[in-house]
């Protein structure tokens, strides 16, 4: 595990936080941390900024997401990573979906399939515009977005599957990333195999060791932590349980 030291913390929207830190560490698109906060938890999270200082993106939703919303520049925290296996960028024309703060997970995919000369939209979606997630950021690296939101405040009036299916009917991209909540992930799979597009969903499970170890975060015979998070359309046609359920810190199945 890197000690590291935080440098900024920067609001994104008014539940989600950046947090920035120099880390020698490098990660490639779709791959995620465990963050250790000290006196508090380790939890997943997905690098979304990588160079010269790295930074994870974090909507607060417990003890947790809290401490580290609190954080000051100069605090300290531990960062195990990077981890997993990320996304695996192939086509020129790419369809980013990302739901609230899974949009985290596609930043440095976005970003580097622009660098690499590919054309990239991204259609992001949030219960309510001013919880859209790097709507500036992508449209800045050169992304065309669009956005749906639950209550219509902003762009499309309903779910960002509903605005990605008219994306895909004015022009089939080659691939599509996804993240966000695992019922929209499921449902944007169902399209990309009615058009017949290659899809890659970054799964968000509860995760213990981080390393394919405790089995906390099972989905049928993979791993999310070690296989994952990032699975392409057919991995995750084989998993029963996807979109489905899941598993709560005691083991014990929810629904998703
Ligand atoms: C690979 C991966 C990448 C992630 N990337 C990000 C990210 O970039 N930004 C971000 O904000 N969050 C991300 N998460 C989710 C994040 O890890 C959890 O929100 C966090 O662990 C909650 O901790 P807490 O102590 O604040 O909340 P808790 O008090 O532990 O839980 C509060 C609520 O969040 C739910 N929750 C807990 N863990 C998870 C989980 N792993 N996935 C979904 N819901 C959970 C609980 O069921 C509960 O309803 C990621 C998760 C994974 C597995
Ligand atoms: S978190 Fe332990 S196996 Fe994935």
């Amino acid at each position: 595990m890197d000690i590291v030291t935080v440098t900024g913390v920067f609001n994104e929207t008014k539940n989600i936080k950046t947090i920035r830190f120099k880390w020698a560490g490098r990660s490639k698109p779709g791959q995620f941390a465990m963050v250790w906060i000290p006196e508090v938890d380790e939890v997943p999270m997905s690098i979304s900024f990588s160079g010269e200082e790295s930074g994870i993106t974090v909507l607060d939703v417990g003890e947790a997401t809290w401490a580290l919303h609190n954080l000051k520049p100069g605090d300290r925290i531990g960062i195990k990573g990077p981890l997993g296996k990320g996304f695996s960028i192939t086509g020129k024309d790419i369809l980013a979906v990302g739901g609230g703060s899974g949009t985290a997970a596609l930043a440095l995919a976005v970003e580097s399939a622009i660098a690499k000369g590919k054309k990239v939209r991204c259609a992001l979606g949030a219960k309510t515009s001013g919880e859209l997630l790097f709507k500036k950021r992508f449209t800045d690296m050169g992304a065309d977005v669009r956005v749906a939101t639950d209550d219509g405040s902003e762009g499309h009036h309903g779910f960002v599957t509903q605005l990605a299916e008219k994306l895909i009917a004015k022009k089939k991209p080659d691939l599509i990333i996804a993240c966000g909540p695992e019922r929209m992930l499921a449902a944007l799979t169902e399209v990309a195999a009615q058009h017949k597009i290659g899809i890659q969903c970054s799964l968000e499970r509860y995760m213990k060791c981080g390393i394919g170890l405790c089995g906390s975060c099972q989905c049928g015979r993979y791993t999310v932590c070690a296989d994952g998070p990032v699975f392409t359309g057919g991995q995750l046609a084989e998993m029963a349980d996807f979109g489905k359920w899941k598993r709560d810190p005691s083991g014990r199945k929810m629904h998703c």
